[in-house]
């Protein structure tokens, strides 16, 4: 009888044990907090750490917490008519440890951001300008999508498939913000078809179900 009781009891302690960290696990699903003030990347350190090794305080001015210009000028010679510019840890090294970065987009006329998913961040898109359509495909297959227009703003859950096209008359832009500084982007297509080294044909061939001819029709557009 005491055994018995004493059995039924360790289940319920054991979850009281860990419960606690059960409701802090979604947390760590995000960028590490930061253990101090600041952490100025050294992008290039031969330290490789989770995120980038910290330039030394002491030589830390207020020139490395400022990023010049966001702006980006359309370029209508680019792929799909929009032009985009991504301020991560990468391009601006005062973002480490501090879980944000920030893109810039203009759209032309017709201007596409092809669809691509972000492994790391989730995003937001504050249109500034234009008629956009944001949509976005959720793991069960089920499309969302919003034609946003300028004040609007529109959210992207973390690493789901997402695009933005100009619907509009004339030229869009938007400004996105990631909770990651280094949100990452993958195009589904490129990753498949443009790896190095490249991803077996019998793979994508039975993927898509279709002959070697397609698969080489593709290749060609990413390799
Ligand atoms: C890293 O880059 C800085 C600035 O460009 C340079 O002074 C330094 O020598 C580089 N360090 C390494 C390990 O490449
Ligand atoms: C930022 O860049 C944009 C586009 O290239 C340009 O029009 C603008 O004048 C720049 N702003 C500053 C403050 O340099
Ligand atoms: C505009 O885009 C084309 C095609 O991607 C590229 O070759 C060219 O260098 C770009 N021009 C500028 C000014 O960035
Ligand atoms: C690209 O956008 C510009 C500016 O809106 C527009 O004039 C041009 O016709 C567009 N190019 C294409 C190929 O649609």
């Amino acid at each position: 009888m005491k055994i018995r009781s004493h059995r039924s009891l360790a289940p319920s302690l054991l979850l009281l044990l860990i419960l606690p960290f059960l409701l802090f696990l979604p947390t760590t699903t995000y960028d590490p907090s930061p253990n101090q003030d600041f952490c100025i990347a050294i992008p290039n350190s031969s330290i490789a750490v989770n995120g980038f090794p910290c330039k030394p305080s002491s030589s830390v001015t207020s020139d490395d917490f400022f990023f010049p210009n966001l702006s980006v000028k359309l370029n209508t010679s680019s792929p799909f008519n929009a032009s985009a510019t991504l301020i991560d840890v990468l391009s601006f090294p005062a973002l480490n440890t501090l879980g944000i970065s920030v893109a810039s987009v203009v759209f032309g006329r017709g201007g596409l951001i092809t669809a691509h998913s972000h492994p790391r961040a989730t995003e937001i898109v504050f249109v500034t300008g234009g008629q956009v359509l944001i949509g976005f495909v959720a793991t069960d297959g089920k499309f969302f999508s919003k034609v946003v227009g300028a004040g609007g703003l529109f959210v992207i859950p973390m690493g789901l498939v997402h695009f933005e096209y100009n619907v509009g008359q004339g030229i869009a832009t938007a400004t996105v913000a990631f909770n990651s500084q280094l949100p990452g982007i993958v195009i589904p297509a490129a990753a498949l078809f443009g790896s190095t080294p490249a991803v077996p044909d019998a793979v994508l061939r039975e993927a898509f179900g279709v002959g070697e001819e397609v698969v080489q029709e593709i290749r060609a557009k990413f390799g």
